[in-house]
């Protein structure tokens, strides 16, 4: 098992109330398998990819990430833990805006100082998707969609054992949001990584070899 999340619970205050967005929820997640999640806008997804990828605390339940706690980590470890393991694809994409996509691209392997080494690999990575004439082009210069997959491509680079996606093809067409569901079957069989996609469409969740619904703070496994 790569992800375990047990009992998460996770509420949000804003002055008196108290909002409960994720309420005992539980899921694991197996090497090299893929695990969609639908639901509501609002329901909660992003605040559970949040968690599972060690970017938020929940108020009580615990991440265990390859079998080790990760939930009491400091700071400072937790994020070795993540660079090293997760890779995220963020619903708002959190591009750097001063460095170009090939840049941007290559940021994960920089902390590593592996940079050198894989920009044949991003380059191979960026014609697949289709952004060969856009590497030197800063975020600002690139439309929605192209930002979107160069965050993509970013959660690629370094090989995580998981990638977690928070609606990977929310503003792509449908030709492009196909290549991306391309993109993340072939990863995921060529490299055993896995994935946790969070989206609204239909499509994109029937990849998931387990697909599951958000609802009330929990989520339902489709069966
Ligand atoms: N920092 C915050 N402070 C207070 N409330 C928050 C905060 N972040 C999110 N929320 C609330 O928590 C709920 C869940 O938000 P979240 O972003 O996880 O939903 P979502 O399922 O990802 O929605 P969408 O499909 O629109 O992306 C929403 O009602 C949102 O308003
Ligand atoms: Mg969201």
């Amino acid at each position: 098992m790569i992800l375990d999340a047990k009992n998460i619970i996770k509420s949000y205050k804003n002055g008196q109330n108290s909002l409960v967005v994720l309420d005992q929820c539980n899921l694991s997640v197996d090497t090299g398998e893929i695990i969609t999640i639908m639901g509501e806008s609002g329901s909660g997804k992003s605040t559970l990819l949040n968690i599972l990828g060690t970017l938020d605390k929940p108020d009580s339940g615990e991440i265990l990430l390859k079998n080790k706690n990760v939930t009491h980590l400091s700071e400072d470890d937790i994020a070795k833990v993540r660079n090293k393991h997760i890779g995220f694809i963020f619903q708002f994409h959190h591009l750097l805006p001063e460095f170009t996509a090939m840049e941007n691209i290559l940021m994960p392997t920089m902390i590593s100082g592996e940079e050198e080494n894989k920009m044949d690999e991003a380059a191979a990575l960026m014609a697949f998707v289709g952004l060969t004439s856009r590497e030197n082009h800063l975020p600002s210069q690139l439309s929605g969609g192209e930002r979107l997959r160069v965050a993509v491509l970013r959660s690629m680079i370094n090989k995580p054992e998981i990638i977690l996606a928070d609606e990977p093809t929310g503003n792509l067409d449908e030709k492009n949001a196909r290549k991306m569901i391309d993109l993340f079957n072939k990863i995921n069989r060529d490299y055993q990584q896995s994935i946790v996609i969070t989206t609204h469409s239909l499509e994109v969740a029937s990849i998931g070899h387990r697909q599951f619904i958000f609802k009330r703070g929990k989520l339902e496994e489709k069966i």
